[in-house]
């Protein structure tokens, strides 16, 4: 299983790492267009190889694509990351033309691999790669709901005393500020509904936490966060690599599906070795319908700005 990852910044070098330490991967190539960048980050992660008790090789390389041949999985984590008070949407300027250089690169080398795309404004990125290659849609996925549904997960634990291990929750929607819809309806500790638990106004300030999640961090660190990204898309690495049929939230391009078309934004998928391999359909209530046709508009706005 050879993963390619595109960008060995924060974000890109943290998704290798986790999908190293996980050791279902023979080859990790982490690619950057910094000269050596790559090659350093690459390097010091294997000298953790005996330490961390990896076999997985991880090679890296400054913007050479022919070292991403035949990569079975990409991830795009390429791009600038934004800075306290900005939003997602803000990066679009710079980040669709190198989202749209990187993915084309990848799928030169690479015309059978499943892209997953981080790089923010996130579902616009993904509808971008849908735009301008020729992957079938089941090969493009968008990585931002299985994050914010970490988000929400911390969250939900934190109100309720809980062990994470015991919470379930799910985000769907946009990856943006105000385009999430967190499905409190449906989150349970350890089966039983969270609604047992908390009240309704501390579950609309667990739902307003999660959706500020990443800007809490960004103004905390001074720039994006990367441990839980880096971590949410390596789950989705796995998941696909095992053909583990796991269910993510994840960006997903709609074709009549929740009753929306030719955009992308975060809906449950099943996830296996070809990808995306099916859309879950749930049965929405209304306030929760009305969330994501707002989402869905706010997602067309910024995919709107895009010059196809
Ligand atoms: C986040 O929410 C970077 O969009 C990513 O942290």
């Amino acid at each position: 299983m050879k993963v390619t990852v595109v960008g060995a910044g924060a974000v890109g070098a943290s998704c290798a790492e986790y999908i190293a330490i996980k050791n279902f991967a023979s080859e990790v190539v982490l690619l950057d267009i910094k000269e050596g960048f790559a090659e350093g980050k690459a390097m010091d992660l294997m000298q953790t190889a005996s330490l961390n008790g990896f076999d997985t090789r991880i090679v890296g390389t400054t913007n050479d694509y022919s070292k991403t041949a035949d990569s079975d999985i990409c991830v795009i984590t390429s791009g600038i990351p934004r800075k306290p008070g900005m939003t997602r949407e803000e990066l679009i300027g710079i980040n669709a033309g190198i989202v749209k250089d990187v993915s084309s690169n990848l799928v030169k080398h690479s015309p059978n691999t499943i892209l997953i795309v981080v790089s923010n404004p996130m579902d616009t990125m993904t509808y971008l790669v849908h735009k301008t290659t020729d992957l079938p849609k089941n090969r493009i996925i968008g990585m931002g709901g299985a994050l914010d549904s970490a988000r929400f997960k911390y969250r939900l634990a934190e109100a309720l005393g809980a062990a994470i291990s015991d919470v379930d929750g799910m985000v769907i929607g946009g990856h943006s500020d105000t385009g999430m819809v967190p499905l409190t309806r449906l989150a349970t500790r350890n089966s039983v509904p969270i609604t047992e638990f908390i009240s309704e106004d501390r579950l609309e300030q667990v739902k307003e936490d999660t959706k500020v999640g990443g800007a809490t961090l960004t103004k905390l660190l001074g720039t994006s966060a990367w441990y839980a990204p880096g971590a949410a898309v390596s789950g989705l690495v796995q998941a696909i690599a095992c053909d583990q049929k796991k269910i993510f939230p994840c960006s997903t391009l709609l074709e009549g599906e929740y009753g929306m078309d030719d955009l992308c934004i975060g809906v449950p998928v099943v996830l296996g070795r070809e990808g995306i391999e099916e859309i879950v359909t749930i049965d929405l209530n209304d306030d929760e319908k009305s969330h994501m046709e707002e989402s869905a508009d706010g997602v067309r706005k910024t995919n709107s700005l895009l010059e196809l």
